[in-house]
């Protein structure tokens, strides 16, 4: 079902707008920002508001604080907040609290034009707890309600459920990021240009065990990387030395290889190296991985075959690099597959999370036709779950 966008609203001039962001950015053991992506990815609706005369009300959680409030302090919306005001290019309040009489007293003080960001919405209890007397106090704030925060559209936290549902009779639609991101998604989903190929990899089987089932039922091929492979071959019966490996998901991997036997590719060649650490022994291996080597990136010929595989599609999802993309060395597999999506003439979507940090690293983030905002809201969202988040938005 469509739903309601910023487009959609009656004249906001004057009125105060309470936009749900996801500004869950990664951050260094300082706290400081090494990606503001998702900052960047709001900025379009946070502007069009502005440009509509309305003064805004900013809220978004950051990581995963404890309650401890001296070891959550990385987690204050404080450079959040700052660097949403050089991009906006006009000064941003940031609350010190959640909710309060200070906080209240901030809002009702908006003018047009205006932004507020509060404190981290997981300071309070019942954020996560989806706590509706939590939820009403942020609810009174605004006379609208705006979802733009996709990367969290699997979580019924109380600012994604309860506030608009505190809010019913009022505006409540979603952002440009969450509309773009449902509408890509939405055609992949329902009509994707074919063939349609998926690239899987990351360290885990078990994370991705229901897209990897979703996906097959929807793509022509799926080639996998990443530590993930070495579950996959060790299940073949293979020997993956002393790679990293989810030796409880041995049983899972053989299924999902029934379930995939004409679509699943699985590499035929690794780089492994003795100790990670000691990139001057990486060496090439066909086939079996020996004892005493771990694997650490997928091998040339895999690499060529991916990138072949990859160049006649008219769609490609890909989620997960395909090695340890972090050291330079063993980032070949990662780099050929985010060029090969570049080379493609098809829809090139690639899932949120490492994924979109190595191609932004590449500079190639632009080149896609999307890099989504979601890490386990793009995966649940390709699996079919539905986001309860969006039942309280109005349809169109
Ligand atoms: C994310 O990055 O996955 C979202 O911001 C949600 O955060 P969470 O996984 O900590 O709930
Ligand atoms: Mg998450």
């Amino acid at each position: 079902m469509a739903k309601k966008t910023v487009n959609d609203l009656p004249d906001l001039r004057g009125k105060r707008v309470l936009v749900r962001v996801d500004f869950n950015v990664p951050l260094d053991a300082e706290g400081n920002i090494t990606n503001d992506r998702r900052i960047r990815a709001a900025v379009p609706t946070l502007q069009k508001l502005l440009d509509a005369g309305a003064g805004l009300i900013v809220m978004s959680h950051l990581g995963r604080p404890k309650g401890d409030p001296k070891k959550d302090a990385p987690f204050r919306m404080n450079r959040a907040a700052e660097r949403l005001g050089e991009l906006l290019g006009r000064p941003v309040q940031k609350a010190d609290e959640v909710v309060g009489p200070k906080v209240a007293a901030a809002a009702k003080a908006l003018k047009p034009g205006d932004v507020l960001v509060l404190e981290n919405l997981r300071f309070h209890p019942g954020e996560q707890a989806g706590d509706p007397a939590f939820a009403k106090r942020l609810a009174d704030l605004g006379d609208a309600y705006i979802n733009d925060a996709f990367g969290t559209c699997h979580r019924k936290d109380a600012s994604m459920y309860a506030v608009p549902a505190a809010m019913a009779g009022k505006p409540r639609v979603v952002g440009l990021l969450v509309a773009k991101e449902l509408a890509i998604l939405d055609k992949l989903l329902s009509d994707p240009a074919r063939p349609f190929v998926a690239v899987l990899g990351g360290a885990k089987v078990s994370d991705k065990i229901g897209f990897i089932k979703a996906l097959l039922n929807r793509v022509d091929k799926v080639l996998i990387g990443g530590a993930m492979t070495y579950t996959f071959i060790k299940a073949q019966g293979k020997n993956v030395g002393d790679s990293r490996l989810e030796a409880d998901k041995l049983d899972v991997a053989r299924e999902l290889l029934v379930l995939g036997r004409e679509k699943i590719t699985l590499p035929v060649d690794h780089v492994v190296v003795q100790k990670v650490d000691a990139p001057e022994t990486a060496t090439v291996v066909k086939g079996d991985i020996p004892d005493g080597w771990v694997g650490v990136d997928i091998g040339p010929l895999t690499r060529a075959a991916y990138v072949e595989a990859i160049k006649p599609a008219g769609t490609v999802v890909w989620n997960g690099p395909m090695g340890k993309f972090e050291d330079e060395p063993y980032s070949r597999g990662t780099r050929d597959v985010a060029a090969a999506l570049v080379a493609c003439a098809g829809v090139t979507v690639v899932g949120g999370g490492e994924t979109a940090e190595a191609v932004e690293e590449f500079g190639l983030a632009d080149r896609m036709k999307h890099v989504s905002t979601g890490g386990g809201a793009f995966l649940e969202y390709v699996e079919g779950t539905p986001f309860a988040a969006l039942s309280q938005i109005e349809d169109k």
